[in-house]
């Protein structure tokens, strides 16, 4: 039988520092990530929330989970997450385990400047999808030709998520293309050897195309050209405040 590709559009209405994707599906849309604490009203007049089925969180860093809990509780949607994700949604608070450095010191200098690291607790209820190992592929349950990728690095929870039919990467954090942050690394790594593992993975996996957190979307021959930089590479210490 011939496969007919199930249409999924991809909807971005955030901006070059801050990416906002949805995607369109069959089954309802599906919320990439909320934004920034505080942004639940100017992201709720761009998105028609009563088709918003499911959130899908890349990991829990403040400007991706910040009004996540506005979003779910108005929108109804399920969350799906990654078990990692759950203490961090709980403490409402950027993790940043010991090793944790900057790309670069812009990214330093930057972080300093931002003290709102810090986010509403989100915990997760009755009926969401908490993922416990890559086996975990609730939208490949559903029908939907969406494979969730664990990809660690940039985060310990870091996940993305992968169109089949158009063989798109939503990566999340685990890349980036914003100006700040050298050869579409991410401003931040909490561990190098892994984040370049994923990097590996997603090279392999070979997508069409990569839509990052932050930043443009580019081609992964982008990290099949940097990836050599990943093995020697010096992560600038956070500002202690
Ligand atoms: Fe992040």
């Amino acid at each position: 039988m011939e496969h007919t590709p199930t249409q999924i559009r991809i909807h971005e209405i955030g901006n070059y520092v801050l990416r906002q994707y949805l995607l369109e599906t069959p089954l309802g849309w599906i919320a990439i990530d909320s934004g920034y604490a505080g942004g639940f009203a100017a992201y709720r007049k761009r998105v028609p929330l009563n088709e918003v089925k499911y959130v899908f969180l890349t990991h829990a860093h403040n400007d991706h989970a910040g009004f996540l809990g506005e979003l779910l509780a108005e929108s109804g949607s399920t969350l799906v997450v990654n078990q990692a994700s759950l203490p961090r949604l709980a403490s409402g608070k950027d993790a940043m385990p010991e090793g944790t450095g900057f790309t670069s010191r812009f990214g330093v200098a930057l972080s300093a400047m931002m003290q709102h690291s810090s986010f509403p607790p989100v915990l997760p209820r009755e009926g969401d999808f908490v993922l416990t190992s890559e086996q975990d592929q609730p939208f490949l349950a559903m029908g939907l030709p969406l494979r969730i990728v664990w990809l660690p690095g940039h985060t310990a929870d870091s996940i993305g998520l992968y169109l089949e039919d158009s063989r798109e990467l939503l990566c999340g954090d685990a890349a980036g293309n914003a100006v700040i942050a050298p050869a579409r690394q991410a401003i931040l790594i909490e561990d190098v050897p892994e984040f370049a593992k994923s990097w590996d993975k997603i090279i392999a996996l070979n997508p069409s195309r990569i839509y990052p957190g932050h930043g443009n979307a580019f081609s992964p021959e982008d990290l099949a050209r940097f990836r050599n930089k990943l093995d020697h590479l010096k992560l600038y210490s956070p500002k202690k405040g």
